[in-house]
């Protein structure tokens, strides 16, 4: 026979199932976690969000060797990999909504990769299978969706979107088996117009075309407007259209705010329609008793998408989409995979949701929350609500500062607008700003990074205080610096 193959590949290509190379592997795991440590621990010396590397870098390090090259050339390349990424940890990195994840993330991912069991089944993941549903019930119930809720973990708030629309538009076409193609009315839903842009991608996605996705005006709060939701439910259905849900977001995407949930309830439940609620952001508020009456109303969704990666600070990715009625996935979603094992008591979790093989995330959003704990997570929130509060504070006093919103949540969005300046130029003098706030940093620890998203045909500066780490001094930093850039720049 042959020489095994195994022999002519790198002596740490796998871990041995024999434990011959145990001592070899953990050796290189431990170079792992020091670089691992080495850079964490000291990401406040790195800028938030470092200068792109050269072309000519990528160029070379996508290539692939026709030989192996060892581990230990792979490390020393990998730290330049790290150095150069998104500095998430860094207490100034503020810009977006990410953020540091918890140190069981990085055990519960690691571990998960080593035993690589599949979510598409439970004789793939019999221990990950069973713990997922549980735990969704579990979050389901927290959110008030009561008894019989529960629901299924995705890649990402987008999949949970349009997971949660697909089941809505499949129980009200009865539309599992023949689609929508060819019906005498276009299915519609109803959807604030600063909604992520998922939505749209789901109405896409679902072959009912983005327009589907009909645009709510929304208040100077970016709340929607109630009487426009009822004055466009009663235009789609004098032309004809179909409508079968309306999306509530608890926690917009640039300014963090939370549509009219109970209102929006009652108009879905008065027209028989699905009622979900995007809450990838903002349902983490949940765990903190005093601020969770924000999402009051919640309990009446039909189905929530709630993204743990967010506000839970669980590692990409960790997501989720919940049902008030879990059977709801076997009457109107599921799809039956015949090449897997069936068990009476337990769904393979691959015929319930869009993906097949899926990643394990439950371990990593488990180890979290038992790690933190309830008591843990709404202590950090808390304590991101009290900064947001001195973050506003010190935008309302100057007045060349103008706020996008009345801030709901730990999400600033916020703009430099003096009055001297015309409107016409302040979109190049808050980029300006953003690169002063990034670049012009005395030390990398001062250095701020806030996103400029568009919002209302402006640029904005957006700031999302998620990290624990960030302090008071760091927003005190920032406002100083901001009072220098007007100095600066004579306004
Ligand atoms: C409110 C809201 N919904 C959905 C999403 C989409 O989530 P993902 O990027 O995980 O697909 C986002 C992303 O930021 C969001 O803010």
């Amino acid at each position: 026979m042959n020489e095994p193959p195994i022999n002519r590949l790198p002596t740490d290509a796998f871990i041995d199932p024999s434990g011959r190379n145990k001592t070899e592997i953990e050796a290189l795991l431990q170079q792992v976690v020091s670089l691992l440590v080495e850079q964490m621990a000291q990401a406040e010396a790195r800028s938030p969000l470092p200068d792109p590397l050269p072309l000519a870098q990528f160029q070379q390090w996508a290539q692939i060797p026709q030989q192996s090259i060892d581990s230990e050339t792979l490390l020393g390349e990998v730290r330049s990999h790290l150095t150069h990424s998104m500095n998430a940890a860094h207490p100034g990195y503020i810009g977006h909504m990410d953020s540091i994840p918890t140190t069981m993330s990085l055990v519960g991912d690691l571990l998960v990769a080593a035993l690589n069991n599949n979510m598409l089944s439970v004789e793939m993941s019999p221990v990950f299978s069973r713990l997922e549903p549980l735990l969704m019930q579990q979050i389901a119930a927290r959110f008030g969706l009561g008894e019989g809720s529960g629901g299924v973990m995705v890649s990402g708030g987008s999949l949970a979107n349009l997971q949660a629309l697909s089941v809505a538009r499949n129980q009200a076409f009865d539309a599992v088996d023949t689609g929508v193609v060819g019906l005498a009315k276009q299915p519609v839903f109803f959807v604030s117009e600063v909604a992520h842009t998922s939505m749209q991608k789901a109405a896409m996605m679902m072959g009912l075309g983005a327009n589907s996705a009909i645009a709510l005006r929304t208040n100077s709060n970016s709340q929607v407007d109630i009487n426009d939701l009822a004055q466009k439910l009663a235009q789609a259905e004098s032309n004809g259209q179909q409508p079968f849900a309306i999306v509530a977001t608890a926690g917009t995407t640039v300014t963090g705010n939370i549509d009219p949930i109970p209102e929006m309830a009652e108009i879905a439940k008065a027209h028989s329609l699905w009622f979900h609620v995007d809450a990838a952001y903002g349902g983490a508020v949940i765990f903190s008793d005093a601020h969770r009456d924000l999402l009051a109303g919640i309990e009446q969704a039909d189905s929530i998408t709630f993204n743990p990666q967010k506000w839970l600070y669980v590692a990409k990715t960790c997501a989720t989409v919940l049902f008030k009625d879990f059977d709801i996935l076997n009457r109107h979603f599921r799809i039956l995979a015949p090449y897997m094992g069936d068990d009476e008591q337990w769904p393979n979790l691959g015929e319930l949701t869009v993906q097949g093989t899926r990643h394990a995330d439950v371990l990593k959003l488990w180890l979290s929350l038992q790690h933190i704990g309830i008591d843990g997570y709404a202590n950090i929130i808390d304590h991101n609500y009290r900064l947001t509060e001195q973050f506003v504070r010190r935008v309302s006093n100057r007045p060349y500062l103008q706020l996008a919103s009345q801030p709901q949540m730990n999400i600033v969005c916020f703009r430099f607008a003096p009055k001297e300046v015309q409107s016409s130029h302040q979109d190049e003098l808050n980029a300006k700003l953003q690169r002063y706030l990034l670049a012009e940093a005395t030390d990398s620890s001062a250095a701020v990074f806030l996103s400029l998203p568009r919002y209302r045909g402006q640029r904005w500066l957006k700031a999302v205080l998620l990290n624990p780490y960030t302090q008071l001094e760091t927003i005190e930093g920032l406002f100083t610096r901001i009072d220098s850039f007007r100095s600066l720049s004579g306004q």
